[in-house]
């Protein structure tokens, strides 16, 4: 069986890179010519932990190999799997144009029976319109199926969630599509869940929406901790104790970020609302979620007052740690409230700063990127934290209390033990504790 992988985007790549490990023949395809170059040889084109070893491995392997020209890969594959871009649409509906472009593209080179498997995150429905799309422009009676095998991939742990998943969801029409499935994935027989097509569709935007509603829920705990004498930290905990709850997915912050959860939800929210269904439970799940930078601005000017030229450190840019990606990031919306309140800001990531850069450039009056927290808190009226990478749980405090101008902490993924930071001298702010 020859694999062919479309686009090579965050999941694309991963998708590809993960096939070929299991053993497969794998094409990546992308239209981008410049960015196949550089992945044939071995230059992954984001930061995700484990991806550039395995992707370099492989390709010295031969199983895997990448081409810019899709009408080629589409015909020497027996299974495509759909792996492009769906952005939010003006209207929060997920953008199918460029599902649509594939799905017209396969039709034109449909030589032989293949298998078309969406992997992107897609509305509900969405096969029906790629079996439709298909069966309009096909140029032969060669048969095709569709099939369904959403991505639960967590940036930062793509490649172990790929390579050890919990589940592999599969949603089929046909025995022979159900049968090629499970042959690529025959080494997770039993972590298989087969059902058909609109139900692991859902499957898909049911799992980012609760997920994303279980961190909401625990962020409007920590509104009612802040009123109260209640921790929110041991709040979750003792949730979590339930079995029935679960303690993942419940550290309260500054709510999340990413191309996926707000997205997906958004889409969720549209897609029901189409259908006649109140989506409100989300809609809330949004609002709550929205409101977490706000918040913590108000935290922030408790803390300092008049935020004018005062000068602020930000550590952590990214959406989340062990990634370069700031899409959506809560450091983006504070950042753009901060300038408008015209601090001065000096801003630190390990992985993140050259995206950020392209989105607030240095002018190194307002806004400076450093090499090391300890550049970044230098002279600081505050330290705020954004995003809980490793090593700012790791940090000298001695020497930051030093470098400060004054020692506030404003932590907005609560990683600091409250008692340890004020004993050193430091005035510490959370989230839902006190
Ligand atoms: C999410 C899902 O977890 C994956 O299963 C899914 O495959 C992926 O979306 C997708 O649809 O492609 P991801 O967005 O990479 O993965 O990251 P998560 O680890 O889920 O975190 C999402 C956001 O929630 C982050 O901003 C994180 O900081 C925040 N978060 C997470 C919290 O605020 N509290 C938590 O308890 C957990």
């Amino acid at each position: 069986m020859k694999i062919a992988v479309i686009g090579t985007g965050y999941v694309g790549i991963v998708t590809a890179v993960g096939l070929a490990e299991f053993g497969h023949t794998v094409i990546g395809a992308d239209k981008v010519s410049e960015k196949i170059e550089k992945i044939s040889h071995g230059d992954v084109p984001i930061y995700e932990p484990g991806l550039a070893e395995l992707l370099k491995a492989n390709l010295k392997k031969g199983t895997i190999t990448f081409s810019s020209d899709l009408n080629g890969t589409i015909q020497a594959a027996d299974v495509i799997f759909v792996c492009v871009g769906t952005p939010q649409g003006d209207d929060g509906s997920a953008d199918m144009s460029q599902i649509e472009e594939v799905s017209r593209l396969i039709a034109e080179n449909l030589n032989g029976y293949k298998v078309v498997v969406e992997k992107s995150t897609v509305p509900v429905k969405t096969s029906s319109w790629i079996k439709r799309t298909i069966s309009l422009y096909k140029k032969s009676d060669q048969e095709f199926d569709v099939a369904s095998n959403p991505e639960f991939l967590r940036e930062g742990s793509a490649v172990s969630d790929f390579l050890r998943p919990d589940r592999i969801i599969i949603g089929v029409e046909t025995e022979r599509a159900r049968d090629m499935l499970t042959e690529i994935y025959a080494d997770f027989k039993d972590r298989l869940f087969i059902t058909n097509i609109d139900t692991a569709e859902l499957i898909k935007h049911a799992s980012n929406s609760f997920l994303a509603m279980k961190i909401s829920y625990i962020n409007l705990m920590a509104d009612l901790c802040e009123r109260t004498n209640a921790d929110v930290e041991q709040v979750a905990k003792g949730m979590g104790l339930d079995p029935r709850i679960g303690g993942l997915f419940l550290k309260a912050g500054l709510g999340y970020g990413g191309s996926c959860f707000p997205k997906d939800l958004k889409a969720l929210i549209k897609i029901g609302e189409d259908l006649g269904v109140n989506m409100n439970l989300l809609k809330e799940t949004d609002r709550i979620n929205v409101e977490r930078t706000r918040h913590f601005l108000e935290k922030i000017k408790r803390a300092l007052w008049i935020l004018k030229d005062k000068r602020i450190a930000l550590l952590g840019l990214a959406f989340k740690p062990e990634t370069d990606d700031i899409r959506e990031a809560p450091a983006i919306k504070l950042i753009r409230d901060l300038l408008n309140e015209g601090a001065i800001l000096r801003l630190y990531d390990p992985e993140a700063q050259a995206n950020m850069k392209e989105l607030f450039p240095e002018d190194k009056v307002r806004i400076t990127y450093v090499k090391t927290p300890y550049e970044a808190v230098n002279g600081v009226n505050a330290l705020l934290l954004c995003t809980e990478w490793k090593e700012f749980s790791e940090l000298d405090f001695g020497k930051i209390k030093g470098l400060m101008a004054n020692p506030i902490i404003i932590d907005g993924r609560n990683i600091f033990r409250p008692e340890a930071v004020r004993k050193l001298g430091f005035e510490y702010y959370c989230v839902g504790r006190k």
